[in-house]
């Protein structure tokens, strides 16, 4: 357990007596960071591998997205969609070319651009598909996470997201994740979408069955439903791939944006931003988007230039500075070597590229207990669903870095299993 100085314990105490207790952080009082490095307020150095849950992919203050910053926010950061600016339509260009979507709609928030996807789902059921009124419906997973507002929580399956927060907003069937056949069970003539998750990050780092993705584009073709992929957590580079459903993409010869799961609609954000502001988007074709008329949708910041520019240099740098590729070779390093401990604490490994999630047997630790040794031990990162811990450095990580922070790693599993 970590011993708090004095500094930490007032902050701390400033948190909770001013501000809700809506989260649980660990017991540390971060400070300054840049790279894969943060420090806390006593000055003491850790390697982040939390990443601000897949939203610092490109580093802490990363020089040119940080010079981006101070140049566009001195030009112009800031003046709602009531005039157009000289930043959103190349961003819009950049990121629609890059996917192999036709157009995409800017938004802040993860929530956010997954309201834009159910409310563009929607339209598009009434207006093109011919949905009868209200009747629209749409299939998630269960164990899904999308974020917190009052419409998402109403299909979650977590009771603790969900209670005394009705009435919940209808229109959701959840099924078994990872089961394509329940999708295609669930669907009826009144299915506009599915929303699914390619790899469940909040619920676990879930990795579906191999074909789940390609049977899901089958079936939503075959039904005229929209198959939507939330990317929030998992897309841009953090699996090695530009987006996780890349990975299902083994048989036909796309070159990565016209691939044979292709999705009709794709929810990033998080590491959009480059770690600096919440920038999310939702992308589709222009058959769901134009239906998105003057007064139907929108957000004063959604779009803005400041968060245009970023997110245009932040996904130029993917590939500028070959991210997608470190991700995936520095993820099967750390995969392999985590194996390799061959720790009893372990019960299994998931996930891809750097987002790993290790299953841990709880009869050693708790995966809080855990998360609050590691923190001890330099490696800032925390238990999802108690016995997860999730790994997931900035996708800039070198291998000296992450060797530093695997020789920490083996220290702590090591100890947790022998006392
Ligand atoms: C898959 C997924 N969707 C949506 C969200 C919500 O994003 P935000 O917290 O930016 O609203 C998250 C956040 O963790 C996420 O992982």
């Amino acid at each position: 357990m970590s011993v708090l100085d004095d500094i930490q314990k007032s902050f701390i105490k400033k948190e909770s007596i001013y501000g809700p207790d809506n989260y649980k952080p660990l017991p540390v009082v971060l400070s300054k960071a840049k790279g894969v490095w943060v420090w806390d307020v006593s000055e003491k150095k850790y390697l982040d591998m939390m990443s601000g849950y897949s939203a610092v992919s490109h580093g802490h203050a990363h020089p040119v997205l940080l010079k981006t910053f101070h140049d566009q926010s001195s030009r112009l950061s800031l003046t709602s969609r009531a005039f157009y600016t000289d930043t959103l339509g190349p961003y819009l260009e950049t990121i629609t070319q890059m996917t192999g979507f036709e157009m995409a709609l800017p938004m802040n928030s993860g929530a956010e651009a997954v309201e834009t996807a159910i409310k563009s789902s929607r339209r598009w059921a009434y207006r093109t598909k011919k949905v009868e009124e209200n009747k629209a419906e749409i299939i998630v997973a269960e164990g899904n996470f999308h974020g917190r507002t009052t419409t998402i929580i109403s299909f979650s399956t977590d009771e603790n997201s969900r209670k005394d927060f009705g009435p919940h907003t209808p229109g959701f069937v959840a099924v078994e994740y990872g089961s394509s056949k329940a999708i295609e069970d669930a669907i009826t003539p009144n299915t506009a979408a599915v929303i699914i998750e390619p790899i469940q990050g909040e619920g676990g780092i879930i990795v579906p069955p191999d074909n789940y993705l390609n049977e899901v584009r089958a079936i939503c073709t075959k039904h005229n439903v929209l198959m939507i992929l939330d990317e929030i957590q998992s897309g841009l580079g953090r699996t090695g791939k530009l987006f996780a459903y890349q990975h299902s993409c083994g048989q036909c010869s796309c070159g990565e944006n016209s691939c044979d799961v292709q999705p009709d609609g794709l929810i990033l954000g998080k590491a959009l931003g480059g770690g600096f502001m919440p920038v999310s988007v939702f992308l589709s074709s222009e058959e769901v988007l134009s239906w998105m008329d003057p007064g139907s949708h929108g957000s004063t910041f959604g779009g803005n230039p400041l968060a245009s520019a970023l997110a245009k240099r932040s996904l130029e740098l993917l590939y500028e500075e070959n991210l997608i590729e470190n991700s995936r070779v520095m993820g099967d390093y750390f995969k392999e070597q985590l194996t390799a401990l061959n720790s009893e604490l372990i019960v299994e490994i998931r996930g891809m590229g750097l987002w790993l999630g290790v299953e841990i047997d709880q009869k050693y630790i708790s995966g809080n207990e855990l998360s609050k040794t590691l923190l001890e031990a330099g490696i800032l990162c925390k238990e999802t669903h108690e016995s997860t811990i999730r790994f997931a450095p900035p996708l800039v990580v070198t291998k000296e870095e992450l060797d530093w922070g695997i020789e920490k790693i083996a220290k702590v599993f090591s100890e947790v299993t022998k006392s």
